[in-house]
């Protein structure tokens, strides 16, 4: 056996983005308002994790005909106007590979056009161009919790089959405009996180479901069949455009070893394997049927849905990974915000765990698994950054950052086929969950506050420095 000493040579550095939490602009060129434009920033944001993603047809009005809050994902951290500033400072710090989105409402504005927007386009075209001119490979989302509101008011969400037929078309035409430049294509945002991402993901509205949990795995099964058809369309394609499934990691500890809680993690762990399971292996697992028919949970998986699935497997796993959760068989709960504390684990203000060794066991069951490549689509430590003298010493980062990387270099040795590391925010955004400016994941400060309130300049921060070191030295200094 020869034991792999370190990184591959073209190992994919780099650092992860979504259009909704950088970009901002969002009514220029024709762009319509998203899931994501929507959420408001509430200054007294409950910092633990909480769903916040959840509206009725009366709040998702409510917060549409709002012109009074302040909502941070319509301005992000201002990339669409400065983004060949944020290119030059990746280069600078050697990315060789940046995960971004692309915006369904700048292409689509509606969602249900048959004709896609020049002028959303024309704008990932010059952005796409840059990163490739500039020496780094483009990795792209097409969905990052960004639906047109429209397929949301209009057709209820992903529950509805018609739009299916809207996504693909408007996957198509992203993968005939960039295959030549873009080999690595990821069509939903971390698919496995329906609870926590009900609407923005799903675009499903509480009160407009008989049985919502019924539909929202009937909206996943429509996701999977549209990443069947991607990879269905991409696999004639002579580019030979890579289709990844993504999952957000939530692989689950037993809160002890007492059987029931082993096994209790098993099975929570069974449901979030589910979701690859399916786009990997081609077929859904025996106990997520079960559970479906135990739990009153009835939806149509036809015959041509089972080829198209069992043909068209995904290329590669891509996951975020963050921290780890542990569970105890008497929370009885199939949620994955459902958990208990780790007595060993430290965590940050908003309750995540720093837990490398839980990052390794990841990645281990996923290969063990699966035998596919994987790659490492979100990392990071989000921070209160304190801001001085122009920079952030960000001590913290660095040590969340080093010790993660460890952790997949001990991988690596394992034998694990791992494409790519790229840590989340590598140029300070808007969080995803709280809205909010203040909760940091970057190399670089951004110059706005939780109300979008600064100059937008950006800063390097200690990270910066660090993490080009590593890059320069493939992972073997950290
Ligand atoms: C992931 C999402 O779940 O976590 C990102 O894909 C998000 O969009 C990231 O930003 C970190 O979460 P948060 O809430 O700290 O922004």
């Amino acid at each position: 056996y020869d034991l792999k000493k370190g990184f591959p040579k073209n190992f994919l550095w780099g650092g992860a983005t979504a259009a909704c939490q950088i970009e901002g602009a969002y009514d220029i060129d024709g762009r319509s308002l998203s899931t994501s434009d929507i959420h408001c920033y509430h200054v007294d944001v409950d910092r633990k994790l909480t769903v916040e993603d959840e509206h009725t047809a009366e709040s998702l009005q409510a917060a549409m005909n709002d012109t009074t809050s302040y909502f941070p994902k319509r301005q992000g951290n201002d990339f669409y106007h400065r983004y060949k500033e944020d290119i030059a400072l990746m280069k600078e710090m050697g990315f060789k590979s940046f995960r971004l989105s692309i915006a369904w409402p700048r292409i689509f504005p509606q969602g249900d056009e048959l004709e896609p927007n020049e002028a959303g386009l024309a704008f990932y075209d010059q952005v796409i161009d840059e990163i490739v001119n500039n020496g780094m490979e483009p990795i792209v989302t097409m969905l990052h919790y960004d639906i047109p509101l429209n397929i949301v008011t209009k057709y209820g969400g992903f529950k509805n089959k018609a739009v299916i037929e809207m996504m693909v078309r408007y996957g198509k035409v992203l993968l005939e405009r960039y295959a030549d430049r873009v080999h690595y294509w990821i069509p939903f945002n971390q698919i496995n996180l329906i609870q926590y991402c009900g609407f923005k993901s799903l675009g499903l509205v509480l009160d407009q479901s008989e049985n919502f949990e019924e539909d929202q795995y009937r909206a996943i099964h429509n996701q999977f069949l549209i990443n069947a058809k991607l990879k269905e369309i991409a696999k004639e394609m002579p580019e030979n455009p890579q289709i990844g499934i993504m999952l957000a990691d939530c692989t689950f500890y037993p809160h002890t070893c007492k059987p029931e809680n082993v096994s209790f993690a098993m099975t929570r762990n069974r449901m979030q394997y589910f979701f690859s399971d399916v786009a990997l292996r081609g077929s859904y697992p025996r106990p997520m049927l079960r559970w479906f028919s135990e739990n009153n949970i009835h939806f149509e998986i036809t015959e041509e849905d089972e080829r198209l699935l069992q043909d068209n497997p995904s290329d590669y796993l891509a996951f975020s990974y963050y921290y780890s959760r542990t569970v105890d068989a008497s929370i009885n709960s199939m949620d994955a915000a459902d958990i208990t504390d780790n007595p060993y684990l430290k965590a940050n203000d908003w309750g995540w765990t720093i837990d490398p060794l839980g990052f390794y066991n990841s990645m281990s069951q996923y290969w063990d698994r699966y035998q596919k490549p994987l790659m490492v689509t979100e990392n990071g430590f989000g921070y209160q950054d304190v801001f001085e003298n122009e920079t952030v010493h960000d001590d913290y980062r660095i040590d969340y950052l080093r010790e993660h990387i460890k952790a997949m270099k001990e991988a690596v040795k394992d034998g694990v086929e791992l494409l790519g590391y790229l840590p989340w925010g590598p140029i300070d955004l808007v969080s995803s969950g709280t809205a909010e400016m203040s909760k940091r994941y970057g190399f670089v400060y951004v110059d706005y506050n939780d109300l979008g309130e600064g100059t937008g300049d950006r800063y390097k921060k200690d990270s910066f420095d660090w993490y080009k070191k590593v890059i320069e030295s493939n992972g073997e200094e950290l």
